[in-house]
């Protein structure tokens, strides 16, 4: 019997930070060593990511999760049980197997992503090691020698803002930044600077779904030159220090090739669309934008991307869905140039990490990401230090399912600094400074 076996995978019952129920799963080994995981949730979602289990009805007004749960105090304990926890392919294939569905719609990506996760943290804990230095010894690394450049909202919209403005994140990155905890002092100028900017302009009316200051603005412009005010207030340089990063979310807002910007009052073709955002690279210091064109747009994605792509991070996560498939295929099409990974759209560990190592082989970016529900988990955060993904996205700089993600960053740079003898710089790998039209 090995102390790496599974003795007990458990489900309950929990809540994110919606108030909405999700599923949190906890694995145990027959040792003791245990290991715990929370499904997030997307609001935004890609229509191919996997199929997130709902019970529907009108108790929880519908999101209730006990289908997810039940399936794994059920079927999937009864099939993990007994299984050495350290070949997490061979565990994932097993939860996929076990399905029987190609986008997990029976027993629920959600159940599948919880169980997946937990099963990794409790392999991590059986050798006693946090889960990020798990991670970076089995790629053969003692150490992870990389940590995730923070990519970090200032203003929530689209559907994290009941629509508000119709541009979804507009976020800042601390280019300039010499460390991962200098990264999160700079965004924390940002966010206070912008949100005095907002109460001095009596605009300030509490924050959206990931923390993000409410939108109360006229236009998405005006919040394009609130944030860059914001920036230049903190007393960092816009773009030497702190770039702008935006996820357009256009399927939001968009299809067919028709989008329709509310907030603007305006009806845009691909086309136009598309020359809107080059115009607004050209005019702010905008460094990274993330699904510019909706999912079902590849013509437009494929010109926005050969129109800025030497200059601008253009990043795939509707059209991408964290899939290995996707991210060469759009690689051979020219389609974007870097990934977001969300574990989650996947619906397994293995899975997601296929996606991050196809968008290495094609030379993608990756952003490893959380989503707008979310809990006091931090397994993204491991995963991004231990993979050795460059940045990392998780939303703003307040509520504490945010927080915890950065404070959890801070521990781990802590961690590796003090065994490196000094602090490790963070590198977001991100298109050089000097070709955008702002430096
Ligand atoms: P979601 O949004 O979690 O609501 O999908 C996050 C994103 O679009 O990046
Ligand atoms: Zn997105």
């Amino acid at each position: 019997m090995s102390k790496t076996q599974i003795k007990n995978v458990h489900a309950r019952h929990v809540w994110d930070s919606r108030g909405r129920p999700t599923i949190e799963v906890e694995v145990t080994l027959r040792y003791g060593a245990i290991g715990r995981a929370i499904a997030p949730a997307g609001a935004s979602t890609g229509s191919a990511e996997v199929h997130e289990l709902r019970d529907g009805g009108t108790r929880y007004g519908g999101y209730g999760v006990n289908g997810a749960i039940n399936a794994v105090n059920g079927e999937i304990r009864k099939r993990l049980k007994g299984q050495p926890v350290q070949d997490q392919v061979a565990i994932d294939h097993l939860l996929i197997d076990c399905d029987g569905t190609s986008d997990l719609s029976r027993l629920g990506g959600n159940a599948i992503i919880a169980t997946s996760m937990a099963v990794l943290r409790a392999a991590a804990a059986a050798e006693k090691l946090p889960l990020w230095q798990y991670l970076g010894t089995l790629r053969g690394e003692s150490d992870a020698n990389v940590l995730p450049l923070p990519e970090i909202q200032i203003f929530g919209g689209g559907a994290h803002a009941g629509q508000r403005v119709d541009i979804q994140d507009f976020m800042v990155i601390a280019v300039g930044a010499s460390s991962y905890a200098e990264a999160l002092e700079w965004t924390a100028d940002v966010y206070r600077a912008a949100g005095e900017i907002m109460a001095e302009q009596n605009l300030l009316q509490g924050v959206a779904d990931e923390g993000g200051f409410w939108p109360a603005f006229d236009s998405n412009e005006q919040a394009l030159v609130t944030l860059t005010r914001a920036i230049e207030k903190s007393g960092h340089h816009p773009v030497h220090d702190i770039a702008i990063s935006l996820d357009i979310a256009a399927s939001e807002f968009g299809s067919n090739g028709l989008y329709k910007l509310n907030r603007d009052n305006r009806e845009l073709s691909s086309d136009m669309l598309s020359g809107l955002l080059v115009d607004w690279v050209e005019r702010f210091p905008i460094v990274s934008i993330e699904d510019p064109l909706g999912e079902d747009d590849p013509a437009g994605l494929h010109r926005f991307t050969w129109a800025v792509s030497k200059r601008v991070q253009v990043v795939g996560d509707d059209y991408l869905v964290t899939n290995a498939g996707k991210v060469e295929d759009a690689a051979d099409k020219g389609i974007c140039n870097a990934v977001l990974i969300k574990p989650n759209q996947a619906g397994t560990i293995s899975s997601a990490k296929s996606a991050f190592d196809a968008a290495r082989a094609v030379n993608f970016g990756a952003i490893i990401s959380a989503r707008s529900g979310e809990t006091e988990d931090t397994t993204i955060v491991h995963l991004g230090v231990g993979w050795g993904v460059k940045q990392l996205k998780v939303g703003s700089f307040a509520r504490s399912e945010r927080m915890a993600k950065w404070n959890e960053g801070i521990r781990i740079a802590e961690a590796i600094s003090i065994s490196a003898g000094g602090d490790l710089p963070v590198d977001g790998n991100l298109p050089p400074r000097s070709a955008f039209p702002w430096a």
